[in-house]
């Protein structure tokens, strides 16, 4: 059940992830379910009859969907059918292009008065953002450019995120935000395995902290300084110091972050999980 209307007040889930990851293809099939198409047939995304279909986006771009209100109806539900009572929210694609991410992080910056009438979504209070979705193309991480760059994008909207949840001195935080990463397109034999892809962007997180922080940890600021605490502008990502980095080092700023595998097309493992974890937190 989904109709393009006014978003100001609903609650929201983004999606953010690299270009190609399979976001427009995720909205897409939680907007309309599973494409129908006939059996043994791929469904299309591209045929006439998809008003939606994938193409490298340029532009944000919003639906609103419904689930039930204790958050386990599946997004094959009908849910106006059923008589379910339902929460609505939105769910907003973003572009992964490198050049067009700026318009995603300013999502994740603490509330402010809006001040872009440019984007129709900009009337949406940020404090109203109840998760993030991070797609990423779990095939493509298996060979050599994808992981850091994937990385590095994570990395930045993860230190967005701490920054959010740690920049307000003396006022309360905004709610935290989860972040569920995606590992996408495990249907494709070449996929990583959702384990292997948590571990490898640990690792690549943990390489880019220490290269982006050289500067601060020549100066001979350490783990023992509180000086450096996470100041506006520190690029520390996770707990202060350490060596290694881990996920959990978020949970420190009140951000969860879980790595699902799944897919949104093919005959791979769906994406009934990941919906059950929007809905739960939308
Ligand atoms: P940008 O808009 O450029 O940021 O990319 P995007 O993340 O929106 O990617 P999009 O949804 O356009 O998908 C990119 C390509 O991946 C399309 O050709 C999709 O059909 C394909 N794709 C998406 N999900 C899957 C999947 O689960 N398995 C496979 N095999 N292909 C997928
Ligand atoms: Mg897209």
């Amino acid at each position: 059940v989904t109709q393009k209307s006014t978003y100001t007040t609903l609650p929201s889930v983004l999606l953010v992830g690299p270009s190609g990851a399979g976001k427009t293809a995720l909205l897409t099939l939680l907007e309309r379910g599973p494409l129908s198409a006939p059996a043994g047939e791929k469904p299309s995304l591209t045929g006439p009859a998809s008003p939606a279909p994938t193409h490298t986006s340029q532009a944000p771009a919003a639906v609103e969907l419904a689930v039930s209100t204790d958050g386990t109806s599946s997004f094959r539900d009908d849910l106006d059918a059923t008589g379910a009572t339902a929460k609505r929210f939105l769910l907003i694609d973003t572009p992964g292009h490198a050049k067009l991410r700026r318009l995603a992080l300013s999502h994740l910056s603490p509330a402010k008065p809006s001040t872009s009438p440019t984007s129709s979504y900009s009337a949406t209070p940020k404090s109203r953002l109840k998760g993030l979705v991070f797609v990423l193309d779990a095939a493509a991480l298996a060979d050599g450019d994808a992981l850091p760059a994937t990385a590095a994008y994570l990395y930045d909207v993860l230190l967005a995120l701490q920054k959010r949840a740690s920049g307000a001195k003396g006022s309360k935080p905004p709610p935290a935000i989860p972040v569920l990463i995606a590992a996408n397109k495990l249907d494709l034999f070449t996929a990583l395995p959702a384990a292997l892809v948590k571990s490898n962007l640990e690792a690549e997180l943990g390489r880019i902290r220490k290269t982006r922080s050289r500067g601060l940890l020549d100066s001979g600021v350490g783990a023992d300084d509180d000086v450096a605490g996470i100041e506006e502008g520190d690029d520390w990502l996770g707990e202060y110091g350490s060596d290694k980095f881990s996920f959990k080092q978020m949970l420190e700023f009140d951000i969860e972050v879980e790595v699902v595998g799944g897919s949104v097309l093919g005959d791979g493992p769906g994406a009934d999980r990941w919906w059950k974890w929007i809905g739960q937190r939308a």
